[in-house]
């Protein structure tokens, strides 16, 4: 299993921040938030990742993430998406040689959990997975339908419905197999209206074939694309960086009583 990283865009919504850099490299607590997803590759033992980045502030990621090896990668690669706002399925289109064939585990940039998803990229066999959570504010996300009849079947995705019709969230990671490119040439530029090409369109794709499963996330799970949830998501990693602190430092005079 391969890995990719969507961090294109233009980040408008953290303006001023997102003049002065690429919104991924913007820090959540003690770190640059792009971190966190390749972290969460690197425990599914994810360790071959591309990196799709565009937009005015590209050759910054090369200064901090070099060639990945101190985060636990062996090979990173980076593409550059031309349109920075061209969609995330347009971004994802990048990454089909990266992939040649294999299936690939996506995570958007901004999206950071410390949720395990070890063990859905170990079952992965054809298709493609999604992975959901619930959340107070479904509207801002694409949000699954459930079968009335069958509670656990999802049969559609609606992106960012005035009125969700459940409160879950489809988050910014995902798993697909080769059939991933075929769905994006398919993709409509006005989907949703907005002139991208919409993941959630290829989601529903994969759904029409029967071919798209769920997994719930268990965990944090947030995106940092608006001031709001990016402090979140900061107060979030802090607190827990706190808690580690606290525990290691109660942990020290057991040990030291055993020697
Ligand atoms: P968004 O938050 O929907 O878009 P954005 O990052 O451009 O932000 P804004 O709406 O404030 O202008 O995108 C979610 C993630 O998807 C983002 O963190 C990176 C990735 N992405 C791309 O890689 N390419 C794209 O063209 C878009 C739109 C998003």
């Amino acid at each position: 299993m391969k890995g990719v990283i969507l961090a294109g865009g233009l980040g408008t919504r953290l303006y001023p921040l997102t003049h002065a850099t690429n919104k991924h490299l913007l820090p959540i607590y003690d770190r640059p938030m792009v971190f966190y997803p390749i972290q969460t590759l690197v425990q599914a033992d994810i360790r071959e990742v591309l990196i799709v980045t565009g937009g005015p502030h590209v050759g910054h990621f090369l200064g901090v993430l070099k060639n990945g090896k101190e985060l636990g990668l062996q090979h990173l690669e980076y593409a550059y998406q031309e349109k920075p706002n061209g969609g995330i399925a347009d971004a994802l289109a990048l990454a089909e040689d990266f992939a040649d064939g294999d299936p690939l585990t996506v995570i958007l940039g901004d999206n950071t959990t410390d949720a395990d998803i070890s063990e859905a990229v170990r079952r992965f066999e054809g298709g493609a997975v999604v992975f959901l959570k619930q959340v107070r504010d479904p509207q801002r996300f694409g949000v699954p339908v459930f079968d009335p009849t069958d509670p656990k079947r999802i049969i559609a995705i609606e992106e960012k419905p005035t009125e969700p019709k459940s409160n879950y969230a489809v988050t910014g990671l995902y798993v697909y197999d080769s059939s991933l490119f075929q769905y994006i040439r398919a993709c409509d530029p006005n989907y949703a209206g907005r002139g991208e090409l919409e993941i959630t369109e290829v989601n529903n794709a994969y759904l029409r074939d029967g071919k798209l499963r769920w997994e719930e996330l268990h965990g944090f799970w947030s995106d940092s694309g608006t001031f709001q949830s990016l402090h979140e998501s900061s107060r979030y990693w802090a607190e827990k960086a706190r808690a580690q602190t606290v525990r290691e430092r109660e942990r020290v005079p057991v040990e030291a009583t055993k020697q």
